[in-house]
């Protein structure tokens, strides 16, 4: 069986990492050294690793590959920067090619980037089964261009992998057949448990010595909650300045007098903040630390020990929950439900409003850590997501769809 998985942008390569060990686990299992196999010998699968290039600084990509032990992708599609539809359009384009080439048997995507919609288009066109690991979010926000990516990427996939159980009930209510779905749990939670003990052992001044962005006073946080960390990079929040600005303010004004932010800046978010004539006033703030774009490690490290996040990425949502981190985030929805606090989670939902953020500030500071541990988040997703793909029964799913 041949099999292209597709990474795009950063939030890809650790849902990525744990798949291609899966595959590696698989196929020493299905080998055995001397004579013939043990009982029922399954083909081998025949692995390609497509990068699209989206995300290409070194810090966006490169690291990640390197701290995660991902090896170097087999092709890189080159595609950069762009408006949505030229990131999309070239992808399509490029990975058309690769297909005809490599006549896969499957392409499995992740997550929800722009990679994730335009390879899932591509594939079908091609009439190659697509997989998508993390299938079924919805936030139900056609403002957000993930959504449209989650959207038409479920529809096209043949075999939808849910991290939750909720997922799994959005993919039925759009009549998704039953056996088209898998729940097989969180992929991401595979590579924070396989990190953490390494990430707790990075020290803070380790941190501040290999990501300051530029040299400056700061007030030096303490090892242990401590300070607060913020990461931003929705267009919703950080490219409109009557959002962005109030935001800024309340970090300045309210948040530093109690304890230092470290903010790791992503790099859309510095342009917009240069643009809006609002950057000068950050750097100037002793109590904000700025920091490049951070690994995987470091990232993990700052959110186990930070006091309080504040953030607009999926991804932190879900490791705050299972780190127990008190979670601001930034949105109005979102397509992560299980890890509000009221399912259980460790997060809030505050939206761009400051008086809402205010409050919820406020209460969050008294809240302590409760680490939580959503069914099947238990570090052996990857797994289940290959074994999946093997017993993809497409019979299956056909007298389903016949029934309905
Ligand atoms: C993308 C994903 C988003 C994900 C985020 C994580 C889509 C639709 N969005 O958003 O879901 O949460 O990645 O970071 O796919 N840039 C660089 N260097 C890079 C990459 C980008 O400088 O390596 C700058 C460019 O100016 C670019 C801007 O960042 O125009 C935005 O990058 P882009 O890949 O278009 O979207 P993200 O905001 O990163």
């Amino acid at each position: 069986m041949k099999i292209i998985s597709v990474v795009g942008a950063r939030p890809n390569f650790m849902k990525i990492a744990p798949f291609i060990r899966a595959i590696k686990d698989f196929n020493s299992r299905q080998t055995v050294p001397h004579g013939p196999a043990i009982g029922s010998q399954e083909e081998l699968i025949e692995h390609i690793l497509v990068h699209t290039g989206q995300h290409y600084d070194d810090r966006m990509s490169k690291a990640f590959f390197k701290a995660l032990n991902i090896p170097e992708a087999d092709i890189n599609l080159g595609v950069g920067s762009g408006s949505h539809a030229e990131q999309v359009g070239q992808t399509m384009m490029a990975f058309e090619k690769v297909l005809e080439k490599e006549k896969p048997d499957w392409v499995v995507v992740v997550g929800d980037v722009n990679a994730t919609l335009a390879c899932s288009v591509t594939a079908k066109k091609q009439l190659v089964k697509v997989c998508h690991i993390e299938a079924g979010l919805r936030s139900r926000d056609m403002a957000m261009p993930e959504e449209i990516n989650r959207l038409v990427t479920d529809r096209l996939s043949d075999l939808l992998l849910t991290p939750d159980t909720l997922s799994s009930e959005n993919l039925r209510d759009e009549g998704t057949p039953d056996n088209n779905i898998v729940f097989v749990g969180n992929i991401m939670i595979d590579t924070l448990e396989a990190n953490r003990r390494k990430a707790e052992r990075i020290s803070m001044e380790s941190i501040l010595k290999n990501n300051l962005l530029l040299q400056k006073q700061f007030i030096h946080p303490g090892e242990d909650k401590d300070y607060a960390l913020i990461t931003l990079h929705r267009p919703s929040n950080v490219d409109h300045p009557d959002v962005l600005t109030p935001l800024i303010n309340f970090l300045l004004d309210e948040v530093t007098p109690d304890m230092p932010l470290i903010w790791p800046i992503h790099p859309r978010t510095e342009k917009r903040l240069k643009t809006f004539g609002i950057w000068d006033r950050i750097v100037e703030n002793p109590g904000v630390i700025l920091l490049h774009p951070i690994g995987y490690h470091e990232m993990l490290r700052l959110n186990m020990h930070a006091r309080i996040i504040l953030t607009d990425s999926g991804g932190l949502q879900e490791e705050s929950t299972v780190l127990g981190t008190p979670c601001l985030t930034l949105r109005w929805n979102t397509e992560r439900p299980i890890t509000l606090r009221e399912h259980g989670g460790a997060s809030v939902l505050v939206g761009n409003n400051v008086d809402r953020i205010r409050k919820e500030y406020h209460h969050t500071l008294r809240i302590n850590r409760k680490p939580q541990r959503p069914e099947l988040w238990d570090g052996r997703t990857a797994m289940r997501c290959v074994e999946a793909i093997v017993n993809y029964d497409p019979a299956g799913s056909e007298r389903k769809d016949n029934q309905i």
